[in-house]
């Protein structure tokens, strides 16, 4: 209990205390390859003028640094830095910020052996020193050509989409008529390169897919393709993103892919090198025109070369009876890795097009990284990250027994069929809301017309090329098969984080809370939590081109099986924040695996689970069999808070500030999406209007709010018009009678203020409490915006006065309540959830009598909706008939029980200390 005073004092005491020098580690140990890196800083309000520090890297590393986020008052909040390519890197770095007046540090340290990047009205030219890349301003090609010091290894870098109107499986017979098939190419819009290269330049390339000369096809899946390129590195980062904005009905993908031609010419064609990446370090590596294997032997020094990618003895050191018949020698142009499965890959190559495949060997789980090139006349590699993750995918090469081959990288691959993205079901006659509100209540899905559409809805991928004079070794591409698919991770130490309070002040490293066996016992639990989701999206396969990143949200005991195909119980799409359990986990820990299950999750819920183009733009969709299929769309699943840890610690990721800038336009959509139109009183007659929106405070402001904070924190360009907003609504907000508790009211989204709901005009109190109101990041969002404010309590005390109200009341007795409020909450549940309101008020308020009712509901009473103590905390191992597969399952786990289990777990501990268990019974009840 003393925890609370002397926690307060701690921070205090931290922040005061805040050294120049930050160190950050890597998540993964320290990488063997290193193509460059970028991270980010929190720094404390006030210590540092954005426009008076400067920042150096222990050990003369390379750096390049930049302001991702400022306080109120000027001072850094956020930083960005690129650290330059490396053949040793250190194992940590201290990052050192200066100020005004330190002459030892100079204001820039720019090292002149960087980037060079040269602007033309056709093109941009980026040179790490290394390579030099050409991106054309205009036309069909990305990028024009990729160099290293003397050749050539790669041009005509272009995107490449099939598809078809419509698909075959409708056909009894497997016969197909009157199915149009299409072939698009990228076709570039605009293209802008960052501006300060020192030690990374950033070139951002938006287009179109498009057939050239094509008048009937529209031009459709708009992109988004950023290169990462960094001083002296040999490697291109790719992040690659699309929008689907086609007919559902009628546009079926078929294929989406990346080609890169790569120049042969003059290479002989046994000097021509094939690398496929296989299952975990492993390499399929064979020549155009093998050598080896022969019935007569070139010499052993040749098979040797030709198996180890250096080029070939003379022909005239060879035996003879091999160079006079090289011609009977077939050669192989084509290779092809198809994983349609997260299960397995094939591989087959042929001579050339029209003759037959021939299959090779193939394996499980490839790398997903090919190179095609010459012994003298160098080559391309390119990889894509979580490849058999993210399946169907594949990989080409293509005509490398002539003048130029290809490779082809395909983020979905034509062998897989066309990807059917059409609603699951008709719709069963639920043709009126009662019909559709009386659905929810046996499949718990919320499904109505014109709703279920994955228009809008986009997906990011990440890819490397790598290029090179001569082909590399086998051990080299094998290390960067894991440089594609494990990137090097920079983060700060998790005391330093926390202690900036530039990302809450409601998480704490493990341990800190006291180190009782029963904290202990919370963050045993929380740590089987993720190691259970780690080991679910294994054995569950939550694997493929639009899922990887999602998990499910109930599990069907009958069948041993998650809910995969039931609702409202399928695809979690952030339900309750698991985004925040698994991101703060990171926080506080720094752990690797957590890390890749919370940034697999960003990419997906960011991307696959929100609009970004259309009527839906800024809002989510509900959890659902189809990630776009539910009805409620909901700025709750689209809210940035989800997103920011992983924008700010990437150093500013700009796929994930477009994400989140994106959720400033929410109110547009809100004028056209109501999102409680089934479930609103008839009585009330609501007609969306930009200055009353009927909104609750938690589930749709909050995520408006967090974009409008980030947007300020950001200094973006409407960062004032945000600040201004939040203001006027922090203002107006305490002004209606309940504050908190009157739970929906109208908005002007034109200004930011609050009134009084239409069925209270005249603001005389109305009580709407709903357990969904504070779990999906409002406690969080609003905590950050205190912090950002800071000491400018005259503006936010009522604010926060109220939400205290509402922190307390929550959890309270109906008798508190009513005295309160005049009426009771009615029955709440997620009790064990909102245990973090109660420890929010405990801390906040310094009453240390509220804290044994924050361990009674997340323990004791409270946790029987949730995950009590004495649940079984383990798995159980189920298999032979009863299963599919073998697989561990957890009847008690649930993901909306295990989301809130962990949020409150991580944040009780920090706001008010370890449990005092010895008033807790052994059956999970608190005495007293
Ligand atoms: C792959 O990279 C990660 C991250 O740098 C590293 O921890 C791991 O040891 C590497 N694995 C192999 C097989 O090189
Ligand atoms: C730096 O920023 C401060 C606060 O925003 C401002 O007062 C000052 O003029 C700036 N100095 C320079 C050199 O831009
Ligand atoms: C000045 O630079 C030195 C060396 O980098 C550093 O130790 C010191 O903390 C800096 N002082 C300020 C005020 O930034
Ligand atoms: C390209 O994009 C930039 C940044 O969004 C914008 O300022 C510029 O006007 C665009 N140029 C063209 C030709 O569309
Ligand atoms: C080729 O590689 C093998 C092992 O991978 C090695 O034993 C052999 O010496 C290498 N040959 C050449 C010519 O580099
Ligand atoms: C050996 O290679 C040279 C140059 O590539 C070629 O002209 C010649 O015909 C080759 N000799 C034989 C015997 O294949």
């Amino acid at each position: 209990m003393l925890r609370i005073v002397l926690g307060l004092i701690g921070l205090l005491s931290c922040a005061s205390a805040h050294s120049n020098s930050v160190k950050v580690k890597w998540i993964d140990g320290t990488p063997e390859y290193l193509a460059g890196t970028t991270f980010g800083i929190p720094w404390p309000r006030g210590q540092h003028l954005a426009n008076a520090t400067t920042f150096t890297a222990s050990g003369d590393a390379q750096l390049q640094s930049w302001v991702t986020a400022y306080w109120p008052d000027g001072s850094l909040k956020w930083t960005g830095h690129a650290l330059g390519v490396s053949d040793f890197p250190s194992s940590e770095y201290t990052i050192t910020a200066s100020g005004p007046g330190n002459s030892t540090s100079p204001r820039f340290k720019r090292q002149s052996n960087g980037m060079q990047v040269s602007k033309s009205g056709n093109e941009i030219v980026v040179d790490t020193g290394k390579i030099s890349v050409t991106f054309p301003r205009s036309g069909n090609v990305l990028v024009s050509s990729i160099k290293t010091s003397s050749k050539t290894v790669g041009s005509n870098g272009r995107l490449i989409l099939r598809s078809q109107s419509g698909t075959s499986d409708d056909d009894e017979d497997g016969k197909t008529t009157g199915i149009e098939y299409f072939s698009f190419s990228s076709k570039v819009l605009n293209v802008t390169v960052s501006e300060d290269n020192t030690v990374r330049t950033l070139v951002t390339v938006k287009g179109i897919h498009t057939i050239d000369g094509d008048g009937t096809q529209e031009d459709w899946l708009p992109f988004t393709v950023r290169f990462y390129l960094y001083a002296n590195s040999e490697a291109i980062r790719v992040i690659h993103t699309i929008i689907y904005d086609g007919d559902m009905y009628k546009d079926f993908l078929s294929g989406i892919g990346i080609r890169f031609d790569v120049p042969l010419s003059g290479e002989e064609l046994y000097d021509r090198h094939i690398r496929i990446a296989g299952v975990d370090s492993g390499l399929l590596s064979e020549a155009v025109q093998g050598v080896t294997g022969l019935r007569r032997d070139p010499g052993a020094d040749v098979r040797s070369a030709q198996y180890n990618g250096t080029l070939l003895p003379g022909n005239s050191t060879w035996d003879q009876r091999v160079t006079t018949r090289l011609q009977w020698i077939p050669t192989w142009g084509d290779y092809r890795l198809t994983q349609l499965s997260p299960d397995g890959f094939n591989l087959k190559k042929r001579t050339k097009a029209g003759h037959s495949w021939v299959k090779i060997p193939g394996g499980t789980r490839s790398g997903g990284l090919t190179y095609l090139g010459g012994a003298t006349v160098g080559g391309l590699a390119v990889g894509l990250r979580d490849f058999w993750k993210k399946y169907p995918t594949s990989l080409d090469i293509s005509s490398a027994a002539t003048e130029t081959g290809s490779i082809t990288m395909w983020l979905y691959s034509p062998q897989a069929g066309p990807m059917d993205i059409r609603p699951y079901h008709d719709g069963l006659g639920e043709d009126t809301y009662a019909k559709q509100l009386d659905a929810l209540e046996i499949t718990y899905e919320d499904w109505e017309a014109g709703y279920n559409t994955p228009y809008g809805v986009g997906r990011t991928n990440e890819l490397y090329i790598y290029a090179f004079d001569t082909t590399p070794s086998a051990a080299k591409l094998s290390t960067l098969t894991n440089n594609t698919n494990n990137p090097p991770v920079l983060v700060p130490e998790p005391e330093w984080m926390r202690d900036t309070k530039a990302i809450g002040s409601y998480w704490d490293v493990p341990g800190v809370a006291g180190d009782s066996a029963q904290a202990q016992k919370i963050e045993d639990n929380m740590d089987f939590l993720i190691k259970f989701y780690e080991g679910q999206v294994e054995q569950r396969r939550w694997y493929g081109f639009w899922d990887h990143g999602d998990v499910i949200h109930t599990y069907d005991d009958d069948r041993h099986q998650w809910r995969y195909d039931i609702g409202g119980y399928a695809w979690d799409n952030s339900e309750l924040s698991p985004d925040l359990f698994f991101w703060y986990f990171f926080l506080r820990t720094g752990r690797a695996d957590v890390y890749r299950l919370a940034h697999d999750q960003v990419r997906h819920g960011g991307e696959v689970d929100s609009y970004h183009l259309g009527n839906f733009t800024g809002l989510g969709t509900r959890h659902g069999v189809q990630h776009w299929g539910d009805s409620a769309k909901q700025a709750r699943i689209a809210t940035p808070v989800y997103r920011k840890t992983f924008y700010y610690i990437s150093g500013g990721d700009e796929r994930t500030g477009d994400l989140v800038r994106e959720v400033l336009d929410v109110d547009k959509a809100f004028l056209l999406v109501d999102a409680r139109r089934k479930v609103r009183d008839p009585g009330v007659v609501y007609t969306p209007n930009p200055e009353a929106l009927y909104l609750n405070f938690g589930t749709d402001w909050a995520g408006i709010a967090q974009a409008y904070l980030i947007e300020w924190e950001r200094r973006g360009p409407r960062w004032e018009e945000s600040r201004d907003k939040l203001i006027e609504a922090i203002k107006t907000y305490p002004e209606l009678k309940n504050g908190f508790v009157t739970g929906e009211a109208l908005y002007n989204s034109l200004t930011g203020a609050w009134t009084p709901p239409p069925t209270d005009p005249n603001n005389s109190g109305n009580v709407t409490v709903s357990h969904l109101s504070g779990v999906f990041g409002v406690l969080e969002t609003i905590d950050q915006l205190m912090d950002h404010f800071g000491s400018e309590q005259n503006i936010t005390k009522p604010f926060f006065d109220a939400f205290l109200d509402y922190c307390y009341y929550y959890g309270a007795s109906k008798a508190e309540q009513k005295v309160r409020y005049g009426k009771d909450f009615g029955t709440l549940n997620l009790k064990q959830g909102h245990s973090r309101y109660t420890a929010y008020v405990a801390n906040h308020r310094n009453n240390a009598t509220l804290v044994p009712r924050v361990w009674s509901e997340y323990l004791g009473d409270g946790s029987k909706d949730g995950l009590a103590p004495n649940a079984p905390w383990k798995s159980e191992r189920i298999d032979g008939s009863d299963v599919l597969v073998p697989v561990d399952e957890a009847k008690w786990v649930s993901t909306n029980a295990a989301a809130l289990y962990g949020v409150a777990g991580i944040e009780n501990l920090a706001l008010v200390g370890a449990p005092d268990f010895s008033r807790i019974r052994g059956n999970g009840t608190v005495e007293g």
